[in-house]
Formats: C-alpha cells, sequence, structure tokens
C-alpha cells in the first residue's frame, strides 16, 4: 500500500552536495555547451549507469559527471536548479556541500567555483524563498596537505562559506588523517561537519567528534553498532545528517523499512533527514522524508520532531532559527 502523502514542512537541508544535484539532463546540456562529451551515448545510457553496489561505484559516475562544470555560468544553473527543487520540497534553508578539489583538480580554478554558486545564491531568498550557504568538503582520499591548503584560499568567500566537512571514499581514510586541515578551519571560524559512520566504522564517529572537534555527524548510522557513542551522541545532542534514499542507493542499509533512523529517533538522538545526491538517489528532501517515514511509519509528531531538528542543528543564528521553528510548528500544529 503506498502511504498517504502529507505536504512537506518547513525544513533545512544539512546534508547535500551541490555536484549531487546535477540532473543527467543538465549534465547532457552542459556537455553539449562545453564540447566535454561523455562516455554515454544519450540519456537512455546514462540513465543505466545509476545503478550502485557501494559508495566507490557511485562516486566513480559521480566525479565522471562532474567533469561537464567549466564556467560560472555552470555552478550557477546547476545551483539555481538545486534551488527551485529545494524550495518546492519545503527546504527554508540549506547548508550545502562542494568538492572543490573536484574541479581544481581538473583545471577550473576555485574562484570559478565560488563565483558560479555564490551568484545562484545570493538571490534565494528573494527569488525561491530559502537562504543558502556553502560547506567546503575535503576529498578524504586525497592528501591531507591538499585540504590544510585549501583553508586559507576560502578567506575571500567568508560570506558565502560557513563550515569545512570530509566526504568521499570513507574506508581507509580515517578522519584523524585531517586534524591539521581541521585545526586550521576552527582558527578561521569555520563550522566543523564530517562525513563518518556511512561505509566506515563507529572508530571514526568518535576520531570526527574527539579528534576533528566536529558539530555534526553526516550519516553516521553504524554509530548504533557501539552503545557508548550512542550515549555520547544523545547526552551531548549531536545532529547527524541522515540520508535514507542515499543509504539504499549505496546499500549501506538492504531497504528503507530496514533503515536505522526508526532507532535513531528512539535512542533520543538528534537526527535529520536529507537527501546527499538527490540526482543520483532517487529524490529530494521531502521525497527522502515522505518514503521513509512511510516506510518506518512515521507518526505526526515524529516527522515534525524532524522538522524542528533540522533547524535546531543548523547553523543558523538564534533568532532565525526561532523564526523557523514557529513556522514548523504553524505549519505541524
Ligand atoms: N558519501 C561520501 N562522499 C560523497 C557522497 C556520499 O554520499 N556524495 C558525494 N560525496
Ligand atoms: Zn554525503
Amino acid at each position: 500500500m503506498t502511504p498517504p502523502q502529507s505536504p512537506p514542512l518547513p525544513t533545512a537541508e544539512l546534508h547535500v552536495h551541490i555536484e549531487g544535484t546535477l540532473e543527467p539532463e543538465l549534465a547532457f546540456a552542459l556537455a553539449g555547451r562545453n564540447r566535454t562529451p561523455l562516455r554515454h551515448a544519450d540519456l537512455d545510457e546514462l540513465r543505466r549507469a545509476y545503478a550502485f553496489a557501494d559508495l566507490q561505484s557511485f562516486l566513480h559516475l559521480y566525479y565522471e559527471l562532474t567533469a561537464v562544470l567549466q564556467t560560472p555560468q555552470d555552478f550557477t544553473d546547476l545551483a539555481e536548479a538545486y534551488l527551485v527543487r529545494a524550495a518546492a520540497q519545503g527546504v527554508r534553508h540549506a547548508e550545502v556541500f562542494v568538492d572543490p578539489q573536484a574541479h581544481t583538480g581538473r583545471g577550473v580554478p576555485l574562484e570559478v567555483v565560488f563565483e558560479g554558486l555564490g551568484a545562484a545564491f545570493a538571490t534565494a531568498e528573494q527569488r525561491h524563498g530559502l537562504s543558502a550557504s556553502l560547506i567546503v568538503c575535503f576529498l578524504r582520499d586525497r592528501d591531507p596537505a591538499e585540504a590544510e591548503a585549501l583553508v586559507p584560499r576560502l578567506r575571500p568567500y567568508r560570506d558565502l562559506v560557513i563550515g569545512v566537512g570530509l566526504d568521499s571514499a570513507e574506508v581507509g581514510h580515517p578522519p584523524e588523517l585531517f586534524e591539521r586541515a581541521y585545526a586550521l578551519a576552527a582558527d578561521e571560524g569555520l563550522h566543523r561537519v564530517a562525513h563518518a559512520g556511512e561505509e566506515g566504522p563507529p572508530a571514526y564517529v568518535w576520531s570526527a567528534l574527539d579528534i576533528l572537534g566536529v558539530e555534526r555527524v553526516d550519516h553516521g548510522i553504524r554509530s548504533l553498532e557501539d552503545p557508548a557513542l550512542v550515549a555520547r551522541l544523545r547526552d551531548q545532542q549531536v545532529p547527524l545528517t541522515v540520508c535514507p534514499l542515499s543509504n539504499v542507493a549505496l546499500r549501506c542499509v538492504p531497504d528503507l523499512a530496514a533503515h536505522p533512523l526508526r532507532r535513531m529517533l528512539d535512542a533520543g538522538l538528534l537526527a535529520t533527514v536529507n537527501s546527499d545526491d538527490p540526482a543520483y538517489f532517487g529524490g529530494y528532501l521531502h521525497d527522502n522524508t515522505e518514503s521513509v517515514a512511510g516506510a518506518l511509519g512515521l507518526h505526526a509528531g515524529e516527522r515534525r520532531r524532524l522538522a524542528e531538528n533540522s533547524f535546531r542543528a543548523s547553523f543558523l543564528p538564534a533568532a532565525d532559527k526561532e523564526r523557523h521553528l514557529a513556522a514548523v510548528a504553524a505549519a505541524a500544529p
């Protein structure tokens, strides 16, 4: 039986990779515009590549398609397309990941990335009714020295960039390798988050907390394997940005009915629902909420709690959090 459709509640999106919002149609359009041909003959052939065995197999396609992004206008078009879709799904504030090394590493300057994304984000509130800022992710499967060198280069973009994160292939690349990069980021007054416990073990969540000093954990689903870690996350109300459709698409979880979100909420964790790479995993924010709520039988109070958690877990100033929480209360009395 299909679950009843509920309208989206006002929500903050805290875990979405801007490169992961590149829809196949836009990838083809940009490949044509920039004369950067794709390996795939047409859209149908490309779509058949969207079947993933694990994180690494997804990253392969993700980095391949990223190569169509060349000019500031490409990044503006990408961000604009995300903002339109996010607004339609109830997103009122977005803290969006970007992977600068995936662009600088193939010769696209940092300025192109930030100017292009910044142009769309600067007018997001006015045009789409949502605020948006960036969290720069370090690629954990590359030399940590690259991450350390990136931190001071973020200084000119502090209106746009509010924090740093850690993504890409997790297993074998533990957080502690980035201790120095995170210390530099902290000195710059940047917020700190990290992907941990998606495919990697609970030990990676501990070191993200204790060595990197992260304020939020991205994914963190494997934390449930370690009761002492669950107690720590609960007692300190460390936010976890959970991405249900991603976890199923990358086979971290067999299906939505087995998704750990129900157990996370029952354990008193500050969990939020997010879309991760929505163009690849079958849905944007409300699609994720609707699907997982249906599969786990989340009741109205739990859905409201997820929306409230998203603003509490955001890096918005207190007054903005209160304004958004009042909007959630008005939408879900
Ligand atoms: N996990 C790790 N790295 C990523 C992801 C993800 O889901 N998406 C883009 N980079
Ligand atoms: Zn992610």
